[in-house]
């Protein structure tokens, strides 16, 4: 047996022997008395309700024992996510042509390619004639941020979020402004001299932007 394992055994126990001497108080049948079977239970009721967590009597929140409360700060760091309709976007802004330094300074260009198109890594530039979508027909077309992604904001969320790749969350808010531009200017959806805040970023519209229908389905057989 696993160390991990005997330990997590040894809890278990822990948990159901408070719980045996709680619900065996006037149980002589069968089992054995509440009074041996729990030599270590203390005062406090205890009860498992069978989820492995333990509830104090009288208590509305499971006890683990440890941890503390996260601040509204703490919340706030994580709290990043922006909506399609650029719900949570930041202040701030960012212009094509510091975008493009950004590219090299924070090394996007060392595994997407001088413009997006060169790799190694995930290709991020290229439009299809006419803004066709025909990725169900063709399998061998790649995705792409101009032939894909139906909103800016999201590809603002996830430059912010996941890149670069090895050192996320390194950018500050204008920078990652500047290369979304950057990256939208790649694929002829932005002039070089533009200047990117917001407002470019919810104003931006993608080629693939009617491409995707949401999903509200909330059950049955169909969600697989
Ligand atoms: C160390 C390599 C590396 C660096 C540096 C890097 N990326 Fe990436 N990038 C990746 C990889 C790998 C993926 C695919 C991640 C995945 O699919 O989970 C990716 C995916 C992406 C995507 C999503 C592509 C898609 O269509 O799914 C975008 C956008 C992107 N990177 C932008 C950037 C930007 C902007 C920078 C610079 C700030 C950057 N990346 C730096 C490796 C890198």
């Amino acid at each position: 047996m696993s160390r991990a394992n005997g330990v997590s055994r040894l809890l278990t126990l822990a948990t159901l022997v408070p719980a045996l001497a709680a619900c065996g108080a006037g149980d002589s049948e069968g089992g054995p008395e509440a009074g041996s079977a729990a030599p270590g239970a203390t005062a406090v009721a205890t009860s498992d309700p069978g989820d492995g967590m333990t509830r104090r009597a009288g208590a509305a929140e499971p006890v683990y024992g440890f941890g503390t409360p996260a601040t509204a700060a703490q919340i706030a760091a994580w709290d990043i996510d922006i909506g399609p309709d650029g719900a949570g976007l930041p202040p701030g802004q960012g212009t094509v042509a510091e975008g493009l330094e950004v590219w090299e300074r924070h090394r996007c260009i060392l595994c997407h390619g001088p413009t997006g198109r060169e790799g190694p890594n995930d290709l991020l530039t290229g439009r299809i004639p006419g803004d066709e979508f025909p990725f169900a027909n063709d399998r061998s077309l790649r995705s792409t941020v101009g032939n894909y992604w139906p909103y800016a904001t999201t590809l603002f969320d996830y430059t912010r979020r996941a890149m670069p790749f090895d050192l996320p969350g390194t950018m500050t808010d204008e920078e990652v402004y500047a290369v979304v531009g950057a990256m939208l200017y790649f694929n002829d959806l932005l002039p070089a001299d533009a200047v990117v805040d917001s407002a470019t970023v919810v104003d931006t519209r993608m080629p693939a932007r009617d491409r995707f229908v949401p999903d509200n389905r909330t059950g049955g057989p169909t969600i697989r």
